[in-house]
């Protein structure tokens, strides 16, 4: 038995002998056993311990059991407390009964049989110890019902705190709904609309709730009621958001653009149990938008008109400049060139009559000076336009410009043609690839500081490759990204050449030096093929 589950038995005798055998009997009980004396000493005893079972004497000297068990069961906290009288003598009835009156629980005459009087002190001990438990469980019970009297107490201030708090919310949402300028709804998890807003009645004037389960569609713009119902219904099953512009009709049978949103609630388990949305006026916005879609594509038209009058006007003026310069070349080679042809035939006479040294040497000289300004003639007008390139084409017409240049530059030159049996193209195309060439070399003549340049001519099925490269020192990134103004004259030109024809150019650095590269469609299928030696 653990100590704190023991009880105190209180032995009184005022013979200590006596004590002492109760003692040994009871011991073995494992009970507390405490002694007095005196019926003074157990009555402080009593006080200021809790005492199971008493046991004690009738007989003492000062004050006798019977007068001690009426006083000790007078006091509030002992009215229970279990008292057995032992007496040596044998006592009447009638002494019993006194005994009893004043408390007693039992008696046990001498000579004590020791089983029978732990037997019975055993029981009221055990008695004592469960009314005991009792009590502790009891206590306990009593404060397990306050606490959760405590605890119910604020559950249902807080669902009273809660309550309020939701009502007030309701408030603050309806109030939100009515003066909301959208439609708000509301639909099940299935799909079906429960609860529209007033603001649709409002606008459309149909009568409460018809805008609910598939009612709203009635006023849906026919062409829009398939899209937005299909996407609501894929929506419904994937639970994804939903949104969609869809027109409505109001109660004038005008309709307006509308543009409605809803999100789907879900349960802890993820499961949709709600939609809920809104629709937003948007058609003057959306006006707006179609009108500004209309005047962009406009804009783009008018663009496009005007870049291809600019093409048209730019192909015109290079043709005209084209046609110009041929002309002032057989202007120069015709008319100067047989002016001066004529003068030197008339000096050759005039030196062959007249002999005068001085003068002779006069017109020797004039002749010479007239031969220069021919060939200066000559090599002018043939720059302005190459007769050959007219004549017997393009890849002659190359090959004396490139013979030229390096006689001029000092550039070595080389041509590559691919096939070599190339054929003719149309003479447009044809002057537009000259000019191109021509140009591409000039600038590497004015700015590459190279010293080869080769030139490639390749006809493919379709079209014509020219490549202009030199092992100069190359173009920055921005003239090969063709950027406005870091191109010049030259490059703008050879670019619109290639335009004109539908090609295009392309600059890169070939490390070292650049290439420019034109590819046109070509305007003469392969199988044409003109064979022209270069
Ligand atoms: N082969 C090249 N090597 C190095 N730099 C070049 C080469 N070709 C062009 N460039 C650079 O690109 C620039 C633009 O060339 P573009 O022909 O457009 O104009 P430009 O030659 O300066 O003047 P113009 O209008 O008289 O032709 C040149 O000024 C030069 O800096
Ligand atoms: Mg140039």
């Amino acid at each position: 038995m653990s100590a704190r589950n023991r009880v105190n038995i209180l032995m009184v005798d005022d013979q200590p002998a006596k004590l002492l055998s109760y003692e040994v009997i009871l011991d073995e009980l494992g009970e507390n056993l405490i002694k007095a004396t005196s019926g003074r000493e157990a009555l402080q005893l009593l006080l200021q311990n809790e005492i199971a079972v008493v046991l004690m004497d009738v007989s003492m000297p000062e004050l006798d059991g019977f007068e001690l068990a009426e006083m000790i069961h007078q006091h509030p906290r002992c009215q229970k407390t279990a008292i057995i009288f032992i007496s040596a003598v044998h006592l009447t009835d009638l002494d019993q009964l006194k005994g009893y009156q004043r408390g007693a629980v039992d008696y046990i005459s001498v000579p004590i049989i020791p089983e029978l009087l732990r037997a019975k002190v055993s029981v009221f001990a055990e008695l004592h110890r469960q009314a005991q438990q009792l009590e502790t469980l009891n206590r306990e019970l009593e404060q397990r019902v306050l606490e959760r009297t405590e605890e119910l107490d604020r559950k249902a201030e807080t669902l009273q705190r809660l309550n309020s708090e939701l009502r007030r919310k309701n408030q603050e949402l309806d109030a939100i709904v009515q003066t909301a300028p959208d439609i708000i709804f509301s639909r099940q998890a299935d799909g079906l609309r429960d609860y529209t807003s007033e603001r649709f009645h409002e606008y459309t004037g149909a009568l409460a709730s018809s805008a609910n389960g598939f009612g709203w569609l009635d006023y849906v713009h026919p062409e829009d009621r398939e899209r937005s119902m299909a996407l609501w219904m894929s929506c419904a099953q994937s639970g994804e958001s939903y949104e969609s512009e869809y027109r409505i009709r109001g109660k004038d049978g005008q309709y307006r653009w509308f543009r409605a949103r809803a999100v789907p609630i879900r349960d802890p388990q993820g499961k949709v149990v709600k939609w809920y949305g809104t629709c937003s006026d948007i058609h003057d916005s959306k006006l707006l938008e179609h009108s500004m879609r209309d005047s962009a594509a406009e804009l783009e038209r008018m663009v496009d008109e005007r870049t291809a009058a600019l093409r048209r006007l730019s192909g015109r003026l290079m043709t005209m400049q084209d046609e110009e310069r041929r002309r002032i070349a057989r202007e120069l080679h015709d008319g100067l060139g047989q002016e001066l042809v004529a003068v030197k035939m008339m000096l050759n006479g005039v030196i062959q009559q007249d002999s005068t040294p001085r003068k002779n040497q006069a017109a020797i000289e004039a002749t010479a000076m007239i031969d220069r300004a021919m060939k200066q003639v000559r090599s002018m007008s043939h720059l302005l336009h190459p007769p050959l390139l007219d004549e017997v084409g393009l890849l002659s017409a190359l090959q004396w410009y490139l013979d030229g240049l390096t006689k001029r530059s000092g550039i070595e030159t080389a041509l590559d043609v691919q096939p070599p049996e190339f054929p003719r193209l149309t003479p447009e195309l044809e002057t537009a690839i000259f000019r191109i060439i021509q140009e591409a070399l000039t600038n590497v003549f004015r700015h590459s500081g190279a010293h080869k340049g080769w030139v490639t001519l390749t006809h493919r099925e379709t079209d014509v490759v020219v490549t202009v490269r030199d092992d100069g020192k190359g173009v920055e990134a921005q003239i090969t990204e063709l950027r406005p103004g870091s191109i010049g004259i030259g490059i703008g030109g050879m670019r619109q050449r290639a335009k004109e024809f539908g090609g295009e150019l392309r600059l890169a650095n070939s490390n070292p030096g650049t290439i420019v590269e034109v590819i046109v469609p070509s305007a003469l299928p392969l199988s044409q093929k003109v064979s022209v030696t270069a």
